[in-house]
């Protein structure tokens, strides 16, 4: 039986570096070779000699560099010895949301999720610190991020050191900001599926930047637009130089097989279509016949056929069609001459006929999406108080959404401030019915509000607020605008609706590090007969091994009681974990049966133990045994 510890890089989060080897490897066989410790190693020689004269090592090359470049590579590809410990009691309809709120350093995070959602978000919609000198960039600390971010955060010390701001007097202003951003976009760029989409607002402090770094990340080639939101109404007096009115938001495909969705057409469009013939086609509005596009055979004369005036089409102009076809769309009364019957001849435009939605556009104004006023009203709306300063529009992120997500697709946000990426994706899933999913990271950062000590309380808030909003909203009214009255009938058409969210907590892992002197060995020893830490639940253990096994944490987990001990199993039985203690062959035989009874899908399934948890040794081998029999190999502890 295969024993895990907190060194064993199958508890680690996915090894990049290993996953990189393997990659190259699997391309070119003959560049692998082993190091002085027997460890697989790439012959840099061998794949500079494979690629001939594409290797640039000019000095003088085209690319982008900052100072901690390099280091910030190696950043992400780290893997990360923590873990997330889910905290139900914050959470809310924990069994049975697909929502999470994960509260913790995005780096992290990111790196704990790489195994279990590896290509699986469809969307990520991030709004990260603009870097206007006020907000905080916090720092990363190579050697040991897990200690240095429960101590940032006061979780362990004293009270933890104070987040420090960027100032723009700092010499190194801008290289802060493209290390802290460098590894976490690479990172989340594995988790987009291919077809997948990336959505980042900024303003012009570090647009400049963020593009050429997103040029790099996920290619020139998958850029798709430099949106430019229309965010202000009002220019502020005090401004010297000019009025900054807009954001940026910054949009990559992952590659080339996402399809952006056209968006849905707006009331204001459809009302231009005014007109009814009554010939059953229903509404239309006039259009233009000619186009600009001359073509000689598209110049002829239209002949009015009630008053037998003739139009030609303006100057630097032709028809839109021939002749042949002109003469049947007047014959079926396709072409309008204005009310009086005596105008110049216009196309009759019916609704039914257009596209069935609108080509998303570069510019988005602040009637259509929000701008900053209607944003804080928005938060307004749920808290007296807002206790968070900058929330984006929910009409921004909708409409992001809009382009780039179908009904039950996975949203990931991780600089996820006040929350309004899930009240965006639970808006708008009750307004079309959708089944999209969310998953919010945010920072523990401490603010001065008594009732929210950390931004990640008050994002937490603010979705259980907007969730019961967008229920307790009529039908008739958009779910993206603020409750203007209460529902008048209890909203049963939101059955449905996940309003709910899981909630998880970046921690050290649970499992004890293996990293005893052999000076204290005979003290330390008997605290390794388990190998789980004293203060760690088995839900917290649980979760642990979910994540190691690459597994989605919102997946339903089912509860067995086995010869009085408690076997849980997850996914239908595709992987089953039992922490108890003394555990005997009845248990494991229960297990065995499970087997038969869930018939996992790939019918692998996958057995983790307590390492301490057996009776004794005697029960140990023999489960190996008993297990192997029933068709189980893989068997764990931990
Ligand atoms: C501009 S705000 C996002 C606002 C959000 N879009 C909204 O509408 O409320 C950026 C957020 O990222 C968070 N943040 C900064 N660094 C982070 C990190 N390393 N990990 C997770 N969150 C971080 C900050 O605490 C801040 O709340």
């Amino acid at each position: 039986m295969h024993k895990l510890t907190a060194h064993d890089a199958e508890t680690q989060s996915l090894d990049l570096v290993a996953d990189n080897i393997a990659k190259l490897t699997a391309l070119f066989p003959e560049i692998l070779t082993e190091g002085a410790d027997g460890g697989k190693r790439v012959d840099f020689e061998a794949l500079r000699e494979l690629l001939g004269t594409a290797v640039e090592d000019k000095e003088e090359r085209y690319n982008f560099t900052w100072h901690g470049k390099a280091q910030a590579r190696r950043l992400a590809q780290t893997p990360s010895t923590g873990t997330l410990r889910p905290c139900p009691a914050e959470s809310k309809h924990w069994d049975s949301t697909q929502n999470l709120f994960i509260e913790g350093d995005n780096l992290e995070v990111l790196k704990l999720l790489q195994k279990s959602y590896h290509q699986r978000v469809k969307m990520i919609y991030i709004d990260p610190p603009y870097n206007t000198g006020k907000d905080f960039i916090y720092p990363d600390n190579y050697r040991d991020n897990i200690a240095n971010y429960l101590e940032l955060t006061g979780q362990t010390g004293e009270d933890g050191r104070k987040l420090a701001a960027n100032p723009e007097t700092s010499g190194r202003y801008h290289t802060h900001w493209l290390n802290m951003m460098y590894p976490r976009l690479k990172l989340a760029r594995n988790l987009l599926r291919d077809d997948g989409v990336i959505f980042i607002s900024i303003d012009d402090t570090e647009v400049a930047n963020l593009r050429k770094l997103c040029d790099e990340i996920f290619g020139e080639e998958n850029f798709l637009s430099n949106v430019i939101w229309h965010k202000k109404y009002a220019a502020s007096n005090d401004v010297k130089g000019i009025a900054p009115m807009h954001d940026h938001i910054l949009v990559y495909q992952k590659s080339g097989s996402f399809e952006r969705n056209l968006l849905p057409r707006t009331e204001k469009q459809d009302s231009l279509y005014k007109y009814d013939s009554n010939d059953g086609k229903g509404l239309w509005r006039p259009d233009n016949l000619s186009v600009k596009t001359v073509s000689e055979s598209y110049l002829y004369p239209i002949i009015n056929p009630k008053t037998g005036k003739t139009y030609m089409p303006p100057a630097g102009r032709c028809w839109l069609t021939s002749s042949e076809n002109m003469q049947n769309w007047i014959n079926e009364s396709r072409v309008f001459f204005g009310q009086s019957g005596d105008g110049a001849p216009q196309l009759k435009r019916y609704l039914s006929e257009v596209q069935q939605g609108i080509v998303p556009q570069s510019y988005w104004s602040y009637d259509e999406v929000g701008h900053t006023d209607s944003s804080r009203k928005e938060l307004k709306a749920l808290f007296n108080d807002p206790p968070f300063d900058n929330p984006k529009s929910t009409g921004v992120i909708i409409r992001s959404i809009q382009i780039g997500c179908v009904k039950d697709d996975l949203i990931l946000d991780f600089f996820s401030g006040s929350g309004t990426t899930a009240h965006a994706v639970m808006a708008l899933n009750a307004e079309d019915g959708g089944n999209r999913k969310f998953i919010m990271v945010q920072l523990p950062e401490p603010t001065d509000k008594p009732d929210y000590p950390t931004i990640a309380d008050i994002g937490k808030e603010r979705i259980r607020r907007a969730g019961d909003a967008i229920i307790a909203k009529p039908a008739s009214q958009p779910a993206s605008q603020p409750a203007s009255q209460p529902a008048s009938q209890p909203a049963s058409h939101y059955t449905s609706l996940d309003i709910g969210f899981k909630v998880f907590k970046l921690d050290s892992t649970n499992i004890k590090p293996w990293d005893v002197g052999f000076d204290d060995l005979e003290t330390s020893l008997p605290l390794f007969t388990d190998s789980l830490k004293d203060d760690r639940s088995n839900d917290d253990v649980l979760y642990e091994i979910l994540l190691k096994y690459g597994l989605d944490l919102s997946l339903p987990i089912t509860t067995h009681t086995l010869a009085s001990k408690t076997v849980y199993s997850i996914g239908m039985g595709a992987l089953i974990v039992c922490l108890d203690k003394a555990i005997t062959l009845d248990t494991v035989e229960g297990i065995a049966k499970l087997k038969d009874e869930l018939q996992p899908e790939d019918s692998l399934m996958r057995v983790v133990f307590r390492d301490s948890g057996f009776a004794d040794d005697v029960v140990k081998v023999n489960a190996v045994q008993i297990l192997k029999q029933a068709g189980i190999e893989d068997v764990r502890s931990v």
